[in-house]
């Protein structure tokens, strides 16, 4: 959670989609604009298992996984490095940041994600935070489940191969050893598993925004980003408040 400038009315943004959509990039760059807190729900079920890894729980042990879930200690704190992160994880005290992206986290998150006893777990930890903070907040079940009165939803999608080409590129980058088919691959199954699983499957809420980026590089998501919110939001002139701390 990156605490920018708490605004003084509380507004709250829900951001969902799948796997590399662009939703992070645009919340990121949403909660700069509104001085609002950002929080990337992801980083949350991503700590919890990293936590049963770390403590050698089998990830089909539903009810140590969840009572873990219960209990670890996950701070979300602004970034404590300059090396490109938008915000530091810790887990019971180390920073995990980093380790959080690994395949091995990667793999096990989505069943981990799928127990409803942690969903339970997170999501009122979620909701504690937006109680306290204007917040935009980014998900799978956000507009749906977590924060279904936000201000504004957006769904932001994109094709899945262009997805898994955008985070083929960001792994190249990091000097990682993985082909595009393999990348695609991996987002397929995190698509089938998110999208069916039986507790707050991914879907866009009745009421959200439909925001399909398969064609737009990051200015132009940022720009129709700030464009559908201004257009959404019944009272423009509060967004164009916060802008200035004022909201
Ligand atoms: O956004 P991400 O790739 O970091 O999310 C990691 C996993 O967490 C993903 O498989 C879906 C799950 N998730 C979820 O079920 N609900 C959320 N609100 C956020 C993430």
């Amino acid at each position: 959670m990156t605490q920018r400038n708490c605004c003084s009315k509380r507004i709250t943004i829900a951001i969902d989609g799948p796997a590399a959509s662009g939703k992070s990039t645009i919340g990121y760059y949403l909660a700069g604009y509104l001085a609002c807190l950002y929080l990337d729900t992801g980083v949350l079920y991503r700590a919890v298992t990293w936590a049963v890894q770390d403590q050698d729980i089998p990830v089909e042990d539903e009810t140590r996984v969840t009572r873990l879930a219960e209990e670890v200690n996950i701070e979300v704190l602004p970034p404590t490095e300059s090396d490109g992160r938008q915000y530091t994880v810790r887990v019971a005290g180390q920073d995990v940041t980093w380790e959080l992206r690994s395949p091995q986290v990667e793999r096990a998150v989505s069943p981990v994600s799928a127990y409803r006893g942690v969903r339970a777990a997170l999501t009122h930890r979620m909701r504690e935070i937006a109680r306290q903070h204007s917040v935009v907040m980014v998900g799978r079940d956000i507009g749906t489940v977590v924060l279904p009165d936000a201000n504004i939803k957006l769904f932001v999608d994109a094709s899945a191969e262009e997805r898994a080409r955008r985070r083929y590129l960001e792994l190249k980058q990091k000097g990682k050893d993985v082909t595009y088919e393999e990348v695609l691959k991996g987002i397929r199954r995190r698509d089938t598993i998110d999208s069916q699983r039986e507790a707050a499957p991914l879907r866009a809420a009745a009421d959200a925004i439909l925001f399909d980026t398969t064609a737009l590089d990051i200015e132009e998501m940022m720009a129709a980003a700030t464009r559908l919110v201004k257009s959404k939001h019944d009272r423009i002139g509060a967004i164009e408040g916060a802008e200035h701390g004022q909201v």
